[in-house]
């Protein structure tokens, strides 16, 4: 563990990416991982691996940086936000002569999550002829997923959970990749944010926090205990009152915010900012 450590401070030190708050079985798996690629027999020959090649940090940030993800899911989750938050969200934007509605995606890969809302809010307005203003955020600390994002190409694995209409209607098919539909591309503004920076409670471009609907899944499972309370806490205060928080399946808030947040249903993984 201890050559884990130095691997870790070093990629902070040259890099700046902090891995330090990282489950540690996850990150020496992924360093052994790295160890198989590049031949090295152990981690102290691949510290000094990594001190001398520099291309090699950016694979270990590929592999500690786990992209996984696709359009719509855990589709229960987006069935809810579609038929039961949103209704009841424009609904109290209305009563507040409130025109905007403010979303933010932390840890948001290669954009699937982002573009998942961006069409089912662009359904929504359709049906509801609506005019209101969607502004949503997504970040990562991910550069090149971040790229991939902003490009809107992806492959059938990507979409394998999108229902053939949605398909049909907001992606174009060529050869074997999936493009999404400009529109909606124009919809999701991405940049770069670190859950754990310590300078910005939430992502600089986003101006100010107040956000009505945060969704961070699949991201606070890679990170110890600490590290988790810290990003909840950001999460919680980066959510206007009434506010919508959406987690991963396996995550659930910590004991710090856990009264700040009420359930909003069994079915899924949604709370609501109470406190
Ligand atoms: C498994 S993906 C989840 C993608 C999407 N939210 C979903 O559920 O399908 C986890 C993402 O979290 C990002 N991530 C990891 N550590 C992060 C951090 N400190 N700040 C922001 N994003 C982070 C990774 O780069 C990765 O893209």
């Amino acid at each position: 563990m201890e050559s884990a450590k130095k691997i870790i401070n070093l990629l902070l030190e040259k890099r700046g990416f902090d891995f330090t708050g990282y489950r540690p079985a996850m990150i020496e798996r992924r360093i052994q991982s790295r160890l198989r690629n590049t031949n090295c027999k152990d981690q102290e020959e691949y510290f000094s691996f990594l001190n001398q090649n520099t291309d090699e940090f950016d694979h270990l940030i590929d592999a500690f940086t786990i992209n996984v993800s696709r359009f719509f899911r855990d589709s229960l989750t987006f069935d809810y936000i579609s038929k039961i938050i949103l209704p009841d969200l424009f609904l109290s934007k209305d009563h507040e002569q409130d025109n905007n509605l403010r979303i933010w995606s932390a840890g948001c890969s290669f954009g699937e999550e982002p573009y998942s809302m961006a069409i089912i809010l662009k359904e929504f307005l359709k049906k509801e002829k609506s005019t209101k203003k969607i502004n949503i955020f997504a970040t990562d600390i991910d550069r090149k997923a971040l790229a991939c994002a902003a490009d809107g190409s992806y492959n059938f694995d990507s979409v394998k959970d999108v229902k053939f209409g949605i398909l049909k209607e907001y992606f174009t098919a060529e050869g074997n990749q999936f493009l999404l539909d400009p529109e909606i591309q124009k919809t999701v503004h991405f940049s770069f944010y670190d859950l754990l920076d310590k300078k910005h409670l939430s992502p600089p471009e986003s101006i100010f926090g107040g956000f009505d609907l945060v969704l961070c899944r699949n991201v606070l499972i890679y990170f110890e205990p600490e590290h988790q309370k810290e990003i909840f806490r950001k999460l919680h205060k980066s959510l206007k009152v009434n506010g919508y928080l959406i987690l991963g399946e396996a995550e659930v808030p910590n004991q710090e915010i856990f009264h700040k947040l009420k359930r909003e249903t069994n079915c899924c993984k949604i709370y609501r900012k109470i406190g």
